[in-house]
């Protein structure tokens, strides 16, 4: 049977429009965190930063970061989800979404001023957290952020994917990394993740490797 860390598991359920994680149109964090970043300008550029979305799958997001002024590659190893996202992102920016794996897939290190997370981290098994930062920070430039939508759970390990943080447990990954510079309840989660997700924001340190 296929496993969440192969390309087939994810690929076969968008095949199949099996995709209960995905929202439709743009969370209102997301929405409140780019009207922020683009108060005071109306202009699209300059960038208001490179934004990485790691398991990006079919990816809404893309454009409303574009829109916002973001310079945007997204990322996943599903060739369906990768086709939905270029769907999405248009004939324009449909180089920005790349068919690859976040974890061995060429990116350059520290070019990153975002790394967008949404229900990448909790399809992940816990034991991949810490490779997952280690990636995330490698990619980030000192300084950078992590920002998005992190899944809690309790107990740890019912039947994921999605696979949440006990409470702490993100603390103890991503403390001696990133300084948590925002941390809220999400009011719109959808029913699979609803009371367990928060939005934040977290800064690379630059005191750590
Ligand atoms: C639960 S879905 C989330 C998709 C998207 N972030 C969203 O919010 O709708 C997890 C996604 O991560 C992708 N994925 C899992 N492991 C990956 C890896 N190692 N590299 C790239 N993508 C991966 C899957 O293909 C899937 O599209």
């Amino acid at each position: 049977m296929s496993h969440p860390s192969q390309p087939d598991f994810w690929n076969s359920r968008y095949m199949a429009g099996q995709t209960p994680w995905e929202f439709p149109g743009v969370p209102a964090d997301l929405q409140k965190f780019l009207k922020q970043k683009s108060k005071g300008s109306s202009a699209p550029a300059p960038s208001r930063g490179r934004v990485l979305i790691p398991g990006c799958g079919s990816a809404h997001e893309i454009r409303p970061f574009i829109d916002a002024g973001f310079e945007v590659t997204a990322i996943d190893f599903a060739p369906k989800a990768v086709e939905l996202a270029k769907r999405h992102a248009g004939p324009v920016f449909a180089n920005h979404v790349v068919l690859g794996d976040f974890f061995t897939h060429y990116l350059p290190a520290g070019s990153f001023d975002y790394v967008y997370e949404r229900t990448f981290l909790c399809s992940l098994t816990p034991d991949r957290r810490e490779a997952y930062r280690n990636r995330v920070c490698q990619l980030l430039k000192p300084g950078g952020y992590l920002v998005g939508y992190f899944y809690y759970q309790i107990p740890v390990l019912e039947n994921g994917p999605p696979f949440g943080f006990a409470w702490g447990t993100a603390d103890e990954l991503f403390g001696r990394h990133f300084i948590l510079t925002k941390d809220q309840p999400v009011t719109d989660s959808l029913p699979l993740f609803a009371g367990r997700e928060r939005w934040q924001e977290q800064r690379r340190t630059s005191f750590t490797g």
